[in-house]
């Protein structure tokens, strides 16, 4: 039955290290790791090759209709193909990150992957991140968890993560982080909000594997009450 498996959401802002903490609880759970960021992410890059806008509900409309998107679990994370086309390094380019909060807002893009996202949790074993999982995607998550970090601490990982790559500052960082930040919150359809039975985690001060315990541990609790 249903009561050996639960559903755990990891909704929070960009940078608080959901997905690396998802995949690892995902892991530890024996569970399937879904990051609904890269749904956005891959439609942003679709939309972007077609040079749909943003605001162009009736094209966009057109184009969602054709999209397939497939996620498959891999070693080190999850592969995002589009079409066929493996896009999972595509999809991370700052070219598409500096817009994908813009097609996000788009009513169209959120009800269609919002179906395909319930599609994939419905035998539940599954850990999904994102921004609107435990308000909208799953509101009956067993679990269901808001992962924060000050934003100067987010920008510093990203910095870390960047190394020798970087070709932005510290400081640009920071103000790329509040801007999308503001975006994802402000927007009028599923904005970031803990949901009201959320756990709330600031990972600040934590380390990635305290965070990972901490959300196995309460996982574990729920699947003993289910
Ligand atoms: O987690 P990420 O940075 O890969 O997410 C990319 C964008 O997608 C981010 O700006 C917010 C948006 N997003 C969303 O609106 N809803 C989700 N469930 C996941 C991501």
């Amino acid at each position: 039955g249903d009561s050996d498996l639960i559903n755990v959401a990891i909704d929070g802002p960009a940078g608080a290290g959901k997905s690396t903490v998802a995949r690892m609880v995902a892991a530890q759970l024996g569970y399937v790791y879904v990051d609904t960021g890269s749904m956005y992410r891959a439609v942003t890059l679709g939309a972007q090759r077609q040079g749909l806008a943003a605001d162009d509900e009736e094209r966009l409309t057109q184009f969602m209709k054709s999209l397939d998107i497939v996620l498959k679990p891999g070693a080190n994370g999850q592969f995002v193909y589009m079409n066929g086309e493996d896009v999972t390094s595509l999809i991370r380019t700052r070219e598409v990150t500096g817009a994908v909060s813009h097609y996000a807002a788009s009513g169209i893009v959120r009800e269609v992957l919002g179906v395909m996202q319930r599609n994939m949790a419905l035998r539940k074993g599954i850990v999904m991140d994102g921004r609107d999982i435990g308000t909208h995607v799953l509101p009956d998550a067993e679990l269901k968890v808001f992962l924060t970090a000050s934003v100067k601490e987010r920008a510093l990982r990203r910095f870390k993560e960047l190394g020798q790559e970087a070709v932005v500052t510290l400081q640009q960082l920071q103000e790329e982080i509040a801007e999308r930040d503001r975006l994802d919150e402000q927007r009028e359809l599923a904005p970031l909000l803990k949901a009201s039975d959320a756990i709330e985690l600031d990972s600040s001060d934590m380390t990635i594997d305290e965070v990972v315990d901490a959300i196995v541990k309460m996982s574990r609790t729920k699947l003993a009450e289910a």
